[in-house]
């Protein structure tokens, strides 16, 4: 079964997603990791980003390997590098590409594949995996997003503006959203969990219950077992 959660920057898709698939001992996947370790390879191969097929060499030829929680780049594991404002800031060059997003998604799906899953980002509903048993668009008001990313800044000894919270989360949104190809957008078939005013726990439950209702209406919609010729009341 996938179960996708997608959304804007700040929702708080990553640790729903990661306790999500814990609650169901299901996979996880990350997408954002996998454009950011691209772009963090990008950068350090001194690729011009203005070079798009330049980048899509590149994003062909490169070793990205993906092990349920950690991202590494031919070998190296990147998966705290990948979280530096200046990968941050140069990601919409490789994620706007359509081949570079049609390598990654091609990825998504092979690591997908024959398994139970949560896969996180911004198009795993909408294109990535748009058979998806369970579609989950996670968002929050702008506001309320920059609140939770101003106290996890706080928290972590970084104060920071409001306003200049917000104006960044502005922009990446508008990125996100204007892209061609793979643009933030919640399936026709998604369930939208507006999370204004919710603590993570509630979120949490949210999803799991959605989960839930998606797997008994599988099960009411599954082909019948053929009887059991073993019981009594056969016509034998
Ligand atoms: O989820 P995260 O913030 O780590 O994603 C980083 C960036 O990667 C996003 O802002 C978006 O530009 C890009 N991304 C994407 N498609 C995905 C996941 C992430 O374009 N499925």
């Amino acid at each position: 079964m996938i179960v996708t959660i997608d959304g804007p920057a700040g929702a708080g898709k990553s640790s729903i997603a990661k306790r999500v698939a814990q609650r169901l001992g299901f996979e996880f996947l990350d997408t954002g990791a996998l454009y950011r370790a691209v772009t963090l390879g990008a950068i350090r191969a001194q690729i011009d980003f203005q070079d798009v097929d330049a980048l899509v060499q590149y994003a062909k030829q490169v070793n990205l390997r993906w092990d349920g929680q950690r991202v590494f780049l031919n070998g190296d594991d990147v998966s705290d590098e990948i979280r530096s404002p200046t990968v941050t800031d140069a990601i919409r060059f490789v994620a706007d590409v359509p081949e570079v997003r049609h390598q990654l998604s091609r990825l998504q799906r092979e690591i997908a594949v024959g398994r139970d899953i949560v896969t996180e980002g911004r198009d795993q509903g909408s294109e990535v995996f748009p058979r998806a048993e369970c579609k989950i668009f996670l968002t929050a008001s702008a506001q309320e997003r920059a609140r939770r990313r101003q106290k996890q800044l706080a928290d972590a000894g970084r104060p920071m503006q409001i306003e200049q919270i917000l104006r960044a989360q502005e922009r990446r949104d508008e990125e996100d959203r204007s892209r061609p190809v793979g643009a933030l957008r919640p399936a026709d078939d998604a369930r939208v969990i507006q999370s204004d005013g919710m603590t993570s726990e509630q979120v949490l439950e949210d999803a799991l219950r959605i989960v839930e209702e998606v797997r008994r209406r599988d099960e009411r919609h599954a082909p019948r077992q053929p009887a059991d010729t073993n019981s009594t009341g056969g016509d034998s």
